[in-house]
């Protein structure tokens, strides 16, 4: 057992995985910066935006999560109150984030693309034809990030006087799951289009079925629209973090979302769900754990923190106030100057507005990369969901100043290697092809492999 590559493993390094974390609006997790001059975000409408994007990302990152809301973050000073999130853009307006995503695919090699759908509010059919239908044009590199949404201001959007109870939402998002894989897995088989010009059959009769699902929440026949796309059921994201939420998460998705400023308390929270997957029977180590980071780098730590202090310089502070408002359902704004939250020294409001609450790292390369290096190591993660206060440019930064760094040190992936391979096998890195794993839910209405 040596050190192979100089920095004490005894093995080749684990390669990290790089997510780039965005929302089709101008203000994602930096209410008011898109004043900013570098700033690109105000372009999400414009398809050239995405284009440059997706290029910068591209060989550099395994791909781009964007974020979904139904609804406006409204929950400050007076309920249902639109007028805070306006000026900061804080998530509002913003427009259909799986529109973008095949024009990004056309112009990338490696690059994937995970997009936000929500179960409470979305058609399982509906959802199903789209993601087979990006799953072909991205040629398998798409994934569905799986909420069950939060916003009280989107359930009266979608038809509803209040949100559905938290846990319902999860009981729901249980069946919707199991109408998707039945679309997905079991409704086509992957030799039913044949294209037979002599016997003038496009597909075999025999080979496409209902699914004739009838359940307490769905009722849905089948079969699915659009014949056997590559990953079939798409790569599947997810964040919960109630214990509803997490049971979820384990049971259907191979890449986890972790919230947490701390390196003691995810850990404490990668273990927890390991130990759960392991009790469930699934592949514990298949689980991929990537927490999400605010990294502004530069040449130096100086320089760093000098860029985080001229953004900072941008920032709509009420914004910030308005999208807490909305994660939690708690008015900040009912507090007073007086009380021990004091929003007007702007020391609560100034941590959340650049990156939300989620650890910050504002660093030169080295000192970002050993932090990082921490992580990986201390609190068992697979990589990070990198954002940004500017877009394009904090996203040039990582690939101008960290990428180089990570390749020094051996746990940059290779992107050469994934060109042409579907999100799922990009992610997992495990040999086993483009379709749900083995010990997945999914895999046991799968019509045939
Ligand atoms: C990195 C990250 C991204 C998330 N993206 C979204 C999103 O785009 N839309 C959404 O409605 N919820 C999103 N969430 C919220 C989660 O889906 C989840 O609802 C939240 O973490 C609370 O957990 P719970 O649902 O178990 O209570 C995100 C959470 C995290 C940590």
């Amino acid at each position: 057992m040596g050190d192979i590559n100089g920095f004490g493993d005894p093995q080749p390094r684990k390669k990290w995985i790089l997510n780039a974390f965005s929302m089709s609006s101008s203000g994602h997790v930096a209410s008011g910066l898109w004043r900013h001059p570098r700033n690109r975000t105000h372009e999400y409408k414009n398809i050239q935006y995405w284009i440059d994007l997706a290029k910068i990302l591209d060989g550099n990152f395994h791909g781009l999560f964007l974020a979904d809301m139904l609804g406006v973050y409204d929950v400050y000073k007076v309920p249902g109150n639109l007028k805070p999130a306006l000026p900061g853009a804080a998530r509002f307006p913003i427009s259909d984030p799986s529109l973008p995503i095949a024009a990004m695919a056309a112009v990338t090699k490696s690059l994937s693309s995970g997009i936000t759908a929500s179960t409470t509010y979305e058609n399982p059919f509906l959802l199903a034809r789209r993601y087979s239908t990006l799953d072909y044009l991205t040629n398998g590199r798409v994934a569905w990030n799986v909420v069950t949404s939060y916003l009280e201001s989107a359930a009266k959007n979608l038809g509803l006087e209040t949100q559905i109870s938290h846990d319902e939402r999860y009981a729901i998002a249980e069946e919707y799951m199991e109408v998707v894989y039945k679309l997905l897995e079991s409704s086509w088989r992957t030799d039913a289009v044949v294209l037979d010009k002599e016997k003038r059959e496009y597909t075999d009769p025999d080979r496409v079925r209902r699914i004739n699902h009838k359940g307490k929440y769905f009722s849905v026949a089948g079969p699915r629209l659009i014949e056997p796309s590559r990953q079939r059921t798409p790569f599947i994201f997810q964040a919960g973090a109630s214990k509803a939420g997490k049971s979820f998460a384990i049971k259907h998705a191979k890449a986890m979302f972790l919230p947490g400023m701390e390196v003691a308390a995810v850990k404490k929270q990668v273990q927890e769900i390991r130990a759960e997957a392991i009790q469930l029977g699934r592949d514990a180590n298949s689980i991929k754990f990537i927490p999400g980071i605010l990294v502004i780098v530069d040449e130096t730590d100086d320089l760093a923190q000098k860029k985080y202090e001229e953004y900072l310089s941008y920032a709509n502070l009420k914004g910030s106030l308005a999208l807490f408002g909305g994660w939690t359902g708690t008015d900040l704004g009912k507090h007073g100057d007086d009380e021990d939250f004091k929003f007007s020294d702007n020391g609560v409001a100034t941590e959340l507005a650049l990156g939300e609450p989620q650890a910050k790292v504002i660093k030169s390369s080295k000192t970002v990369a050993d932090i990082l290096e921490r992580w990986i190591k201390e609190a068992g993660v697979d990589g990070f969901n990198l954002s940004y206060a500017v877009n394009l440019g904090d996203f040039e930064a990582i690939v101008k100043w960290l990428i180089p760094e990570l390749k020094t040190r051996g746990v940059f992936w290779d992107p050469v290697r994934a060109e042409g391979m579907s999100m799922r096998e990009n992610y997992l890195d495990d040999g086993l092809g483009p379709r749900l794993r083995a010990d997945h839910p999914g895999s046991k209405f799968k019509w045939d492999n």
